[in-house]
């Protein structure tokens, strides 16, 4: 247990000093604060949402939210996620997107408008689900409305649907880690 500097122990009463005490002996020892989990939005095509799966374990994902997706699709067998993601990470179909988000978890669209916030400066919410439209469309008007923020990767055409999961992702990972306490 930590010891308080003598003169602090002096100064408080029985009571504070073991609440102090308690505190100082409870701090997270979290490696990043808050998590990132993804929604696909009507995805259609097996090799795409493997991609997406696997990036989703890869880079830790905690969920992944499928919204309307074609029927007949198959996670536990797609060649394109060897990992078979739904092992690790919790896959939960629904016809409801923003009724399956996590508690106070902010949507982030993931779209190519022209008035969206550029990924390259883009702070991550704590809390995010970043949702992608389907491989032969876009995200919905109806979810670009909800969603405060929408973020493009700055490219000059659209990208592959997987890609633009495992880009974002790693953006995510390479800004929230938290800076090592000391250097060697
Ligand atoms: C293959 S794209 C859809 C095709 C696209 N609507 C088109 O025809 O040009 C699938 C999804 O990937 C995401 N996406 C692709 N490129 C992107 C970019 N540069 N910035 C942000 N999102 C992108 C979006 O979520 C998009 O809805």
């Amino acid at each position: 247990m930590t010891q308080l500097p003598s003169e602090d122990r002096d100064s408080t009463s029985p009571k504070k000093r073991r609440k102090y005490d308690r505190y100082v002996t409870r701090t997270s020892t979290l490696p990043e604060r808050g998590y990132g989990c993804i929604a696909l939005e009507r995805p259609t095509d097996q090799v795409n949402i493997g991609h997406a799966l696997r990036a989703a374990l890869g880079f830790q994902a905690r969920m992944v939210i499928l919204s309307q997706p074609a029927e007949g699709l198959n996670v536990q067998r797609i060649k394109t996620d060897p990992g078979r993601a739904y092992r690790h990470v919790p896959i939960v179909r629904t016809a409801d997107l923003f009724s399956t988000i996590p508690e106070d978890c902010t949507p982030v669209a993931i779209e190519l408008t022209e008035d969206a916030l550029d990924l390259s400066t883009f702070v991550h919410p704590e809390r995010a689900c970043y949702i992608f439209g389907p491989e032969n469309g876009s995200v919905s008007e109806e979810t670009l409305e909800r969603c405060r923020l929408t973020v493009k990767i700055p490219t000059v055409m659209s990208l592959n649907l997987g890609m633009t999961v495992n880009i974002v992702l790693y953006d995510r990972a390479a800004k929230m880690r938290r800076q090592p306490k000391s250097q060697p």
